[in-house]
């Protein structure tokens, strides 16, 4: 019986564990998880969504503050148009978050970033073109385009020293996406290194309607393979969304996969940057406690926990601190619907906002908990201990027990606390 450990993902010219632990903003997915997926041979991700606040909790540094002070006299303006990001600041949040998890990196894996289109930050192409060459810039193994098409992304680092030695990587939910975006880019002579197939069982955001529940990755997967040997294309594909064992992983290595993506089954170790409060809240889900709404402003789905804080919260705009939503008029679904409630309750204090959240303040506060499918599952990965909670997981084991369990096993830790008889 074969296991994730009996296959390698080959890129360029170097073999990996072929298991990428996946981005997860804002900061879940931190350094220190990522480093883990790197030391033990695998691929793991930062994401740069919110790089500025995440540099000032790390860094000490004052981004947040300062376009805060910038912008205070627009708070109360419905138009948010002037708000706008200073490259040069964005780039050098970047470069500091990117730079010290290079520095920090350890044996023979790889770290990428995860670089969303959706986070249009009041000018699509500049903020972008910044983000992605100053993660270049600081040397950053790899960069992983998600939330959105990227038709135009490679060519805005065509002209970087990096563009080709760089690894570039884009995650589709569709054949039909990944044509219209290799059209795009076979004019810069630069296919992508790795294509991420990301089915409708994942977290975060959603590349499917709200019909998701009609598709499912192994068919999509059946689809892509198939499509790429008529094109004859020799791209490693990366299945990912609801791989949740070691055999899970198998299958799709067995048909050809060249890696697996995975996040859920990290969300409650302890490198991962959730709050322990909400990691037990993971836990503790049962399956009807998952949904999936249209509540995030990017108009794609969002799995989350349905006792989100984030659904119904009326609270005002963060965009004069933050911002990252803001589309090219520098406007967000979230403006409108706050102020929609605002002028219907003339007389009230706060309001409800049930249609849109306020996606950045409440990502950044942990206040939106987003998760994958599978999430009513983690209980099975570890123990309940005496107080009533459950016992969170080293990295590591949840990494290793993808690479060797077999038979859809999971090992589960050494148990923390003694039990009384
Ligand atoms: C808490 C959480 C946050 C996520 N945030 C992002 C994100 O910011 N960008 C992104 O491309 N994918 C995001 N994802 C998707 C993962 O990177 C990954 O592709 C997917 O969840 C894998 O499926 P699994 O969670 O069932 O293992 C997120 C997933 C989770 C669980």
């Amino acid at each position: 019986m074969k296991r994730v450990d009996d296959f390698r993902l080959r890129l360029g010219n170097k073999e990996y564990v072929p298991i990428m632990i996946g981005g997860m903003g804002v900061d879940i997915s931190t350094s220190e998880l990522a480093l883990e997926a790197a030391r033990l041979g695998g691929i793991g991700h930062i994401s740069d969504a919110m790089v500025e606040d995440v540099s000032d909790r790390k860094f000490d540094t004052s981004y947040v503050k300062d376009k805060t002070k910038t912008y205070k006299f627009n708070i109360n303006n419905m138009d948010k148009a002037v708000v706008q990001f200073d490259l040069a600041r964005l780039a050098d949040a970047t470069r500091r978050h990117v730079g010290a998890t290079m520095e920090a990196k350890r044996g023979d894996g790889l770290i990428f970033v995860n670089c969303m289109e959706k986070l249009t930050m009041n000018s699509p192409r500049e903020t972008l073109r910044t983000r992605l060459s100053a993660a270049l810039d600081a040397g950053i193994d790899g960069i992983t385009m998600s939330a959105g098409l990227h038709l135009g992304s490679f060519a805005l680092i065509a002209d970087h020293p990096r563009f080709r030695d760089a690894k570039l990587g884009i995650i589709v939910s569709s054949v039909r996406a990944l044509q219209i975006f290799l059209r795009k880019v076979t004019k810069l002579d630069r296919l992508p290194d790795y294509i991420i197939v990301e089915g409708p069982l994942a977290g975060g955001h959603l590349g499917f309607g709200m019909d998701w529940a009609e598709y499912d990755l192994h068919t999509i997967m059946d689809e892509i393979h198939a499509y790429m040997r008529a094109e004859q294309l020799d791209i490693p594909l990366i299945a990912a969304g609801g791989v949740f064992t070691g055999s899970d992983a198998t299958s799709f290595l067995e048909k050809g996969a060249g890696g697996v993506q995975v996040a859920t089954r990290f969300t409650i170790t302890n490198e991962c940057g959730l709050p322990e409060k909400v990691k037990q809240e993971y836990v503790r889900a049962t399956e009807d406690d998952i949904i999936v709404n249209g509540i995030s402003p990017t108009g794609y789905p969002m799995r989350m926990l349905k006792s989100t804080p984030a659904i119904g919260a009326g609270i005002r705009p963060g965009c004069e601190s933050y911002g990252y939503l803001l589309d090219a008029t520098g406007n967000c679904s979230y403006i409108n619907a706050y102020n929609r409630e605002v002028l219907a309750n003339p007389d009230s204090k706060t309001v409800v906002v049930m249609d849109k959240t306020c996606l950045c303040t409440h990502m950044r506060n942990f206040n939106c908990w987003t998760c994958g499918h599978y999430t009513y599952r983690l209980k099975d990965t570890t123990h309940k201990l005496s107080d009533g909670s459950y016992q969170m997981l080293s990295a590591e084991h949840v990494f290793q027990d993808y690479q060797f369990s077999v038979d859809n096993q999971i090992a589960l830790p050494a148990r923390q606390d003694i039990v009384l008889a």
